[in-house]
């Protein structure tokens, strides 16, 4: 027998027990040189810490003076130059909408990635009182080439009692070639400090990355109007003791709308539909304040991008539901290019007390139109008064989350259910 293995049993675990120690002292080590090294971008910004509880509401920091806000665009590596992304502009337009179709949001398995249409962001991005410098490109400088983006637009959000002006950011993209390379925090520098020059200093975003510090964090569901596609995708999966037949008879809805009074909403809508969805709101935590002009944006349908209806009963307007169409690319799939998904935006629901309608009622209503214009799938977010419907109307849960956070603005945490607020 080798000296080496000539121990006794006890020397044997002793010494077991001491590499364990060891290992887990290392493995504690890691995790704290990793929390070190984390967040080094957000640790700079004026966000709450990751660990911090947030008691109070409020702004971090002070609104900066403008003459101490920097007047020079954030240096880019040399072969990089900043531009405005002009989307009147057919052809520029067209170039964020690759640069976003093909680097855009993809899930975790890589499957799937958004697929925002060319129409869809000019609905998004040019909102009352947006303005060009706010959306900022990042070309090549040697051919031109798009490769990332981020935009502002304005908005007014409550927090609690509190009404804010400020911007949501949304489409941040840095092409798949120039990922980790620390563009991402150039370019919300850039965006904060073009917002800073107009005199905003809060904003909104949601990622589906944890970062100091969500306000709320929400989950995703999705409810299947095509479950075969959805299925022969890898989208969704047939059910135990479910087979396909029995799985398209389970998702079969009615071909119309059931509500009396349920039609697409007009022009003429407007003044009900502002008056009675802010009021609505009201009752969340965290939710916007639109104006008329704002109403008749976001709401007025828009073929292909935006889906609006009001219930209407003597001549009057008592419920509202509205959602958006934002595909998702499949990603190498030999037969299926797309799925057709809406979302669930904003509602609302005076009916209750009244006769007419329940929240039940109304977006079974909304599944019933969206399954007649060819969507696949009609997800939502676990927020407003959604939870209430998941189980009934045969919603899954998904998988992906859904973090809100704001920027230089505190925020004790709100609970998806007091949440009110839906970013494209
Ligand atoms: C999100 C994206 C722009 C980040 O760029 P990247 O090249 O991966 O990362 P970079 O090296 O440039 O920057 C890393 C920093 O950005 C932060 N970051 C990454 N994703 C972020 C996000 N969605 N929002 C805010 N910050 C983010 C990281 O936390 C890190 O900062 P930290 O050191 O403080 O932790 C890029 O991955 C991308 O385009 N992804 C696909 C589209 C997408 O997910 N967009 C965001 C939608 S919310």
């Amino acid at each position: 027998m080798s000296g080496k293995d000539n121990k006794t049993e006890e020397q044997k675990k002793a010494l077991e027990q001491l590499i364990n120690q060891l290992s887990l002292k290392q493995a504690v080590q890691d995790k704290e040189k990793e929390k070190e090294e984390d967040f080094k971008f957000w640790k700079t910004q004026p966000v709450p810490a990751i660990d911090e509880e947030v008691k109070e509401d409020g702004p971090i920091e002070a609104d900066t003076p403008y003459d101490q806000i920097k007047k020079e665009p954030y240096a880019l590596p040399g072969s990089f130059t900043w531009c405005n992304v002009n989307i009147d502009d057919k052809e520029e337009l067209t170039e964020l909408y690759t640069l976003l179709t093909e680097n855009y949001v993809e899930d975790d398995d890589a499957m799937f990635r958004f697929d925002y249409s060319a129409e869809f962001l000019k609905w998004a991005l040019q909102p009352p009182g947006w303005k060009p410098q706010w959306l900022a490109g990042v070309r090549v400088k040697s051919n031109n080439k798009l490769v990332a983006f981020i935009s502002a637009i304005p908005a007014t959000l409550r927090v609690h009692e509190h009404k804010q002006l400020l911007v949501e950011i949304n489409f941040l993209c840095v092409h798949k070639k120039l990922r980790s390379k620390r563009l991402a925090p150039v370019l919300i520098k850039e965006i904060t400090r073009r917002v800073h020059l107009e005199g905003t200093f809060q904003a909104l975003y949601t990622a589906g990355v944890h970062l100091p510090k969500p306000i709320s964090v929400c989950r995703y569901y999705h409810r299947s109007l095509n479950p075969k596609k959805l299925i022969e995708t890898g989208f969704s999966h047939l059910e135990k003791n479910r087979n396909m037949a029995k799985t398209i008879k389970y998702y079969r809805l009615p071909e119309k709308p059931l509500i009396p009074g349920f039609r697409e909403m007009k022009a003429e809508d407007v003044d009900s539909v502002q008056k009675l969805l802010n009021t609505y709101l009201e009752k969340y935590q965290v939710a916007p304040v639109f104006s008329r002009e704002d109403v008749e944006h976001w709401f007025l349908p828009v073929d292909n991008v935006v889906y609006s209806y009001v219930v209407e009963n003597e001549n009057e307007i008592t419920d509202f539901v509205s959602f958006y169409n934002l595909p998702s690319s499949i990603i190498g799939h030999p037969t299926y290019k797309e799925i057709k998904a809406a979302y669930l935006f904003y509602y609302f629901q005076e009916g209750m007390g009244k006769k007419y309608s329940t929240t039940r009622a109304l977006i079974n209503d909304a599944l019933i139109v969206a399954k007649s214009k060819s969507f696949d799938v009609f997800n939502c977010l676990n927020l407003m008064d959604n939870d209430d419907i998941l189980d009934d109307l045969k919603f899954g849960k998904g998988d992906g989350l859904l973090n809100y956070y704001l920027y230089n603005y505190r925020c004790v945490e709100v609970k998806p259910r007091q949440l009110g607020v839906v970013l494209l």
